[in-house]
C-alpha cells in the first residue's frame, strides 16, 4: 500500500477523534484582542505544540512577541531532497459577540446538522487541525513525505502586529521552498477552490471635537457646530453617488482587471442571489461598472466599523455632544498603497472640515493586497488534490478579506503563498453561530495529506 493510502486510511479511521480535536481547540476562547483572554491564547498555542511535538516535530517553541504568543517547530525527517514547506496558520479568534445571538454558547464546541459550532471553528482552527491532523496521518503510519516548518500565530485576527519582528529574526529557521496558508476556503462545500488574491487594509479613527462639553441642544443648537453633524457629512462625502470613494489619489495605483480575469470572475457560482443570500441585504448595492463579486472582492472599498457620539440609551435626550468618532477601514487592492491611503484621507478631511471643529485622524497601520500565481508546482498539485477529493476541478476565486501574513511572508522570505483552506462562505466567519461544515473538514483533511504527496513527489 502506498504511504498516501495508508495515511487517507488512517484518517479516515480516526474521524471521530479527528472531530474531537478540532473540538478541543475551539473550546479554548482564543479571542486576541481582549486582555481577559490573554491566558486562553496561551492555553492554545500551548496545545498546538503539544500536538507538534507529539508528530516528532523539533524545536517547537512558544515564543513570546510584543503582544500574542506564536508557536514554531519543524519536522525536516523527509531529507535535503524533498521539498521545504512553511505551513502558516492562527489559533486566535474574533470576539463571539453579539453573545445573545448564537444558539449554542461560542466556546462549547457542538455539532448540529453535520456543522459543528463555535467560534473559530472555521476561522481558522478548523483549517489548522486539518492540516495537523494531516501530519499526525502520516507520522503514525510512516513518515512524511516533505519538511515542514510551522509557524502558528495568535495575532492574525489583529492584524499580525507580531509576525514580522520574528520572521525578521528567523529569517535562515524559516528559509523553505514555499508557504503554505491554511487560513483559506473553497466555494461551496461541492465546490473546490483556490483562493489566489486578498485585499489588504488600512484602518482609521476620525475624532471630531467642537464645544468645550456637552451642551444644551434648545440652547445652543443652531449657534453652534454639531461634531455628530459635521462627522455625518464628512463620512458621507467619502463616497459619491456611484459608489466609487472620493478620498484623493484612492484609485491612482489601483491595477486595473484584466479582461480575461473578469471572464473567469464571472464564471463562479457567486451571482446576485449568492450575495443575497449571504448578506441578508434587502438589496445590494456598489461601485458602478463592475459585478457585484468584483466589487466585493477585487475592487477597493471604505467602510464605517463604528460609529460614536452623544446619547444612544433608551429615551430621549436634548444633548449637543461635544465629540464624535468613527472608526473605518478601506480594503485595497494591487498596487495601492496603505500609506498613501493615508495621506489622501488627510488631505480629504483638511480640505472640507469646517473651521467650527477640531479633528483629528489616527492611523492604525496597514497590510497591502496580495495576489499570487495561479500556475506553479504547488498550485497544480493542490489542483490534483483538491479533484482527487472532490471529483472536480477547483475554481480560481479572489477574497475580500485580508491575511497579512501572505505580504509580511512574501517580502521577508521572498517566497511564493499557496492558500488552500476549506472554510465555506457561509461558514458565517466573525459572526454569530460560526460552523464548521463537518464533512468538508474530514475531506480537508484527505486533500492536505494528498497535496503533501503529490508535492514531495520528483517531476
Ligand atoms: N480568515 C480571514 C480571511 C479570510 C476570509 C480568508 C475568508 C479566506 C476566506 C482572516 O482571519 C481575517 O478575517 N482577517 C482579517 C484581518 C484584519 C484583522 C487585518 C480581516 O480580513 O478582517
Ligand atoms: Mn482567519
Amino acid at each position: 500500500m502506498l504511504a498516501v493510502d495508508k495515511a487517507v486510511a488512517f484518517a479516515r479511521e480516526h474521524r471521530a477523534a479527528f472531530l474531537d480535536d478540532l473540538k478541543t481547540l475551539a473550546a479554548i476562547p482564543s479571542v486576541s484582542t481582549t486582555p481577559a483572554h490573554k491566558g486562553d491564547v496561551g492555553r492554545a498555542a500551548d496545545w498546538v505544540a503539544a500536538q507538534l511535538k507529539a508528530f516528532g516535530f523539533a524545536n517547537v517553541e512558544v515564543a513570546e512577541t510584543a503582544g500574542q504568543p506564536l508557536v514554531y517547530g519543524e519536522h525536516l525527517a523527509a531529507g535535503p531532497d524533498a521539498p521545504t514547506i512553511l505551513f502558516y496558520d492562527h489559533f486566535d479568534v474574533q470576539p463571539p459577540d453579539p453573545l445573545g445571538e448564537w444558539t449554542t454558547e461560542p466556546f462549547t464546541p457542538t455539532e448540529r446538522g453535520g456543522y459543528l459550532y463555535a467560534r473559530g471553528a472555521s476561522d481558522s482552527k478548523g483549517q489548522l487541525v486539518a492540516h495537523m491532523k494531516a501530519v499526525e496521518s502520516f507520522v503514525k503510519t510512516g513518515k512524511l513525505p516533505v519538511n515542514l516548518k510551522y509557524l502558528v500565530e495568535g495575532e492574525e485576527e489583529l492584524g499580525s502586529p507580531s509576525l514580522g519582528a520574528y520572521i525578521a529574526k528567523n529569517k535562515a529557521r524559516l528559509a523553505g521552498d514555499f508557504c503554505l496558508n491554511g487560513d483559506s476556503g473553497i466555494l461551496g462545500a461541492e465546490v473546490p477552490g483556490i483562493l489566489y488574491a486578498l485585499r489588504g487594509i488600512a484602518c482609521f479613527e476620525l475624532r471630531v471635537t467642537g464645544p468645550a462639553l456637552d451642551l444644551h441642544s434648545g440652547l445652543f443648537g443652531g449657534a453652534v457646530h454639531n461634531p455628530a453633524n459635521v462627522l455625518a457629512r464628512l463620512l458621507a462625502g467619502l463616497h459619491d453617488e456611484k459608489g466609487r470613494v472620493t478620498v484623493p489619489g484612492f484609485y491612482d495605483d489601483v491595477r486595473p482587471l484584466e479582461k480575461e480575469e473578469r471572464e473567469q470572475l464571472a464564471r463562479l457560482p457567486q451571482d446576485e442571489a449568492f450575495w443575497k443570500r449571504g448578506s441578508g441585504a434587502p438589496a445590494l448595492f456598489g461601485e458602478e461598472g463592475y459585478t457585484h463579486t468584483e466589487r466585493a472582492t477585487a475592487r477597493p472599498t471604505l467602510d464605517v466599523n463604528g460609529l460614536l457620539s452623544g446619547f444612544t440609551g433608551e429615551g430621549v435626550k436634548t444633548v449637543l455632544p461635544a465629540k464624535a468618532s468613527a472608526k473605518f477601514s478601506t480594503r485595497l487592492v494591487p498596487d495601492q498603497v496603505p500609506e498613501k491611503i493615508a495621506a489622501g484621507l488627510r488631505a480629504y478631511f483638511e480640505k472640507n472640515a469646517p473651521p467650527s471643529v477640531r479633528w483629528e485622524l489616527v492611523a492604525h497601520g496597514g497590510t497591502p493586497a496580495s495576489i499570487m500565481v495561479r500556475d506553479s508546482r504547488e498550485v497544480r498539485a493542490a489542483s490534483a488534490a483538491l479533484e482527487t477529493v472532490w471529483g472536480k476541478e477547483p475554481l480560481f476565486y479572489r477574497v475580500g478579506g485580508s491575511v497579512p501574513a501572505v505580504g509580511i511572508i512574501q517580502k521577508l522570505l521572498g517566497v511564493e503563498t499557496l492558500m488552500l483552506g476549506f472554510a465555506l462562505p457561509d461558514d458565517q466567519v466573525h459572526a454569530p453561530n460560526e460552523k464548521q461544515h463537518i464533512e468538508t473538514y474530514h475531506r480537508g483533511i484527505e486533500t492536505f495529506i494528498r497535496f503533501m504527496a503529490l508535492i514531495a513527489k520528483r517531476d
